[in-house]
């Protein structure tokens, strides 16, 4: 049999609730106070799930919900919540909630439906949905606990209709991220519709999300319907929101309290009932402070908060991002060294997975063969000396050893004035890659000069052929 367990300070909804599931053949425990919770015998009584509601006048729900999992792990916990509450419900989901539900309960229907599918649903099968939702977007979710907390988080909110706001740096995923939750929630065959707030002007955008009527200003020559309208049983994505204009996010307050707007140049009300997903590489509550965005539009987007890290955050998934990224281009196998992943791992990638797609799709195009193997002296200066540099850079710097030199200097210095931990294996293989480094942008600026001639380039650098070839990696220097 079934045992719930209901915590709620409310009489009524306990007895409705008890009444409710009894007659559906489980066996119901309701505990009305943060006292009551504390007295129950958790080695004698062993729950299948529990309803916890968030605001109970001695205890908080969300205390209540850790010493649960604490005390039973498997046991699946649902939080009931007020709409004003649901931030709060969702940081429960990140402490382990399965679900929310939000009070008062209009369909019982769907309460129950809740309910069954969550004694139904293991952690294992929920864990399948996920990953194959996740292979067919494209999205690769690693190792990292924190990516694999969000991408689960992301994955519960996606079934409600709440908005979610996706912060990250530029490049971590945010737009794949708002397709993933588009692709979970009911809505996958509606559209998902993207909008960059900062990429055109304010009157286009304006009429973009709402919509013009014929004439409403010089050039409006047809009625045009807005992406609120277009979008409206499906996902809106609004990209880079903190670059909208005082104005639009004025528009944006409006439509997200009422769920009406007006199209531009009409009188007419229009409901909207789309889902918002909104994306920002700045940090909106900075922008707030700042002034330069609006708190109460802050609040109406920061319902679902969802932080992507940065790649030099989740270094161990670089590998299986470069296998995808090659994946994305056909007919090639190359791969890449374990020293060359370790290089690559060691790289801040201020661009992130952006920056690793474009690198990857340097290096299919560069390569001589389609079977190549990518080693440290294959890669980019800039890569190897571990900073960053401007793309526009890139090739100058293939010739421009002054930041590698710095930075090793920098690097091999700081290990030596290090008196603690010090890894001399990491040290030498320092030294071999300026080794390999140094040498090799000598040959390819001496290459340069002799437009291309090796037997004169190793003539004029005083090395034999085969020292040449050595560095530049073609061949071992024992062959
Ligand atoms: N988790 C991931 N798995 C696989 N590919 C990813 C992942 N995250 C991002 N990418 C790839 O990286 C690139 C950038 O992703 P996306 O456009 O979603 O980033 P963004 O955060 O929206 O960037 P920006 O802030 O510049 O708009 C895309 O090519 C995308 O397919
Ligand atoms: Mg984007």
């Amino acid at each position: 049999m079934t045992n719930l367990l209901i915590v709620d300070d409310e009489i009524e909804i306990g007895n409705f609730l008890s009444h409710l599931f009894k007659s559906k053949g489980f066996n119901v425990k309701v505990v009305n106070s943060g006292k009551e919770f504390s007295k129950i015998d958790f080695s004698r009584s062993n729950f299948h799930a529990a309803m916890i509601d968030l605001k109970l006048p001695d205890a908080d729900g969300l205390t209540l919900l850790k010493d649960l999992k604490k005390q039973q792990p498997a046991c699946k916990a649902v939080i009931m919540t007020g709409y004003s509450t649901i931030h709060t419900a969702v940081e429960a989901i990140k402490l382990g909630a399965s679900d929310y539900i939000e009070k008062p309960f209009d369909d019982i229907d769907i309460l129950e439906k809740q309910i069954d599918q969550l004694l139904i649903s293991t952690g294992s099968t929920t864990r399948q949905q996920i990953n194959d939702l996740a292979n067919k977007i494209g999205l690769i979710i690693g190792k990292t606990p924190g990516m694999n907390q969000l991408i689960e988080t992301a994955y519960k909110v996606a079934g409600k209709n709440v908005i979610v706001l996706i912060e990250g740096e530029t490049g971590t995923g945010k737009e794949v991220l708002a397709r993933f939750i588009h692709g979970a929630s009911q809505r996958n065959n509606e559209p998902f519709i993207g909008v960059n707030c900062g990429a055109i002007t304010e009157s286009l955008l304006e009429s973009e999300l709402f919509g013009h009527e014929k004439g409403a200003f010089t050039g409006a020559s047809h009625l045009r319907k807005g992406l609120f309208e277009i979008a409206s049983k499906g996902t809106l994505f609004l990209d880079e929101v903190a670059e909208a204009t005082h104005s639009i996010q004025v528009k944006l307050l409006r439509v997200l309290e009422t769920r009406e707007f007006m199209r531009v140049g009409s009188e007419n009300t229009l409901h909207t009932n789309t889902r918002l997903v909104a994306a920002s590489n700045v940090n909106l509550q900075e922008a707030v402070q700042q002034k330069k965005f609006r708190e109460d539009l802050f609040y109406r987007l920061n319902v679902v908060h969802l932080n992507i890290p940065p790649l030099r955050e989740r270094k161990e998934d670089i590998p299986q991002l470069i296998q995808h990224l090659l994946q994305r281009h056909t007919n090639n196998s190359i791969t890449f060294s374990d020293d060359a992943l370790k290089v690559l791992q060691g790289y801040r990638w201020p661009g992130n997975i952006r920056e690793l797609s474009n690198f990857v799709t340097r290096v299919v195009t560069l390569s001589d063969s389609a079977d190549a193997i990518i080693t440290p002296a294959n890669l980019p200066l800039a890569i190897n000396a571990g900073t960053p540099i401007k793309q526009t850079e890139q090739a100058d710097l293939e010739l421009h050893m002054e930041g590698f030199l710095q930075s090793w200097v920098e690097k091999t210095l700081s290990a030596f004035e290090q008196k603690e931990e010090i890894d001399l294996e990491e040290v030498l293989a320092q030294i071999k890659q300026l080794e390999s480094v140094v040498g090799k942008a000598f040959i390819k600026r001496t290459l340069k000069e002799t437009h291309g001639n090796r037997r004169e380039t190793a003539k004029r650098l005083q090395i034999t052929m085969r020292k040449l070839r050595y560095i530049l990696n073609e061949k071992n220097e024992s062959n």
